[in-house]
């Protein structure tokens, strides 16, 4: 496989993917499709936009003659498929753009995919990079989501990415596409937008602003480094088996409150401030609507199969994130004006 078409390389997680393939894979021509939306940013990948073996085309999944096009001029041989709108609060906003995007573009894809290879599908691969919230949610005192939990989405966001799921395995079981669909649990790390719980919070207490909690802060996530997720990628997109399905993610749940605690004070400790300086910042408000209770995945298989296990405990990602955030602050205050203050204002009803 030669010509891999990264899309959405220009936002958080495809960017440490397009990073890592660049820089692993010389013989492989990186083509990173991004349309770049307000998360879409290309000084996520100033470090390699110059490698010889790396292209941006900035374009639309949605804009199908184009996307066939480029599988044309590139002659793709295989999909790594990441763009997609990825807030749930935008969502409950604006539910249209979430099932043009997420449904409507992955099916572009799939479809430009379908004409170009046309039947011929010895060494290619469309690889669709989905999210534990297709699950639904679990209470405390249930287990994991596994690769056989039934689907149960429940905001604009998840439902968007559940369709999108069902369209890439009804393109392998009708058409015999080699698919392959994984489900992860939440990411953090550098380079992720700051409308996103752990870069909002950093970001805040570094100007002393509220920390909004939804609800009482008790919602269970399950983090894992986008470091880990991009690992994982390169493992299962070489070795997975062709149709099949993988959950990822590092067995790491944290109830929001605690983990908010732990930022607070690897931030204070990190701007040597007092311990406990910035809890004052903690303020709670109105919960998110249908706000998933919690989040866990059990990545089992995962392990078993392909041998793929997390490279970084949580206490030193954290700290690694943390440090990032505050050592590369005109990243961050380049994206932090202009529509950023007005869809904070909106969201959040102060500056
Ligand atoms: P992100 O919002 O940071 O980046 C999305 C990228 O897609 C941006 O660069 C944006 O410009 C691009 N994009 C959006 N609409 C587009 C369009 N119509 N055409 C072309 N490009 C478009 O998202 P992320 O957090 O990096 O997530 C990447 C993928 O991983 C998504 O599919 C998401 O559902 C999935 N995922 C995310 C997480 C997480 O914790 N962030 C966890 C599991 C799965
Ligand atoms: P988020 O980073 O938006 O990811 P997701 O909703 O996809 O899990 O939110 C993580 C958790 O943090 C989630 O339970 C919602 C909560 N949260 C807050 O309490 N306050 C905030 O300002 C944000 C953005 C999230």
């Amino acid at each position: 496989m030669k010509n891999i078409l990264i899309t959405g390389g220009a936002g958080f997680i495809g960017s440490h993917v397009v990073r890592l393939f660049v820089t692993k894979y010389p013989d492989y021509h990186i083509i990173n499709l991004d349309k770049l939306t307000y998360a879409g940013n290309l000084a996520n990948l100033k470090d390699i936009e110059n490698y010889p073996n790396y292209t941006f085309v900035k374009a639309d999944i949605c804009d199908y003659d184009t996307i066939c096009e480029l599988f044309k001029r590139y002659d793709i041989d295989g999909v790594i498929h990441l763009a997609a709108e990825s807030h749930v609060d935008r969502s409950i906003k604006d539910p249209f753009t979430f099932a043009r995007t997420n449904v409507m573009g992955t099916l572009a894809l799939l479809q430009a995919a379908k004409m170009h290879w046309n039947g011929q599908w010895e060494g290619k691969r469309f690889y669709h990079i989905s999210t534990d919230e297709v699950y639904g949610a679990l209470d405390f005192d249930d287990t994991f989501f596994t690769e056989t939990t039934k689907y149960d989405p429940h905001s604009p966001y998840s439902a968007s990415k559940a369709s999108s799921d069902h369209f890439v395995r009804a393109f392998h079981d009708t058409y015999g596409m080699p698919t392959i669909v994984t489900n992860c649990s939440n990411n953090y790390g550098p380079y992720q937008f700051p409308e996103k719980l752990i870069p909002l919070f950093i970001n805040n207490i570094r100007h002393g602003k509220p920390l909004p909690v939804y609800g009482k802060g008790e919602n269970v996530r399950d983090w894992l480094y986008v470091v880990d997720h991009a690992r994982a990628i390169d493992i299962i997109f070489h070795n997975g088996k062709i149709a099949d399905t993988y959950n990822i993610g590092g067995f790491n749940e944290w109830k929001n409150i605690d983990l908010i605690k732990v930022i607070i004070k690897t931030v204070d400790k990190l701007l040597g401030n007092p311990e406990g300086t910035s809890e004052r910042l903690i303020t709670y408000v109105t919960d998110r609507a249908g706000h998933d209770l919690r989040y866990a995945i059990d990545s089992s298989k995962l392990k078993n199969e392909l041998g793929w296990e997390p490279s970084l405990q949580f206490e030193e990602g954290i700290e690694k994130t943390v440090r990032w955030y505050l050592d590369n602050q005109e990243w961050m205050d380049n994206i932090t004006t202009g529509e950023y203050e007005k869809y904070y204002e909106s969201m959040y009803g102060v500056k």
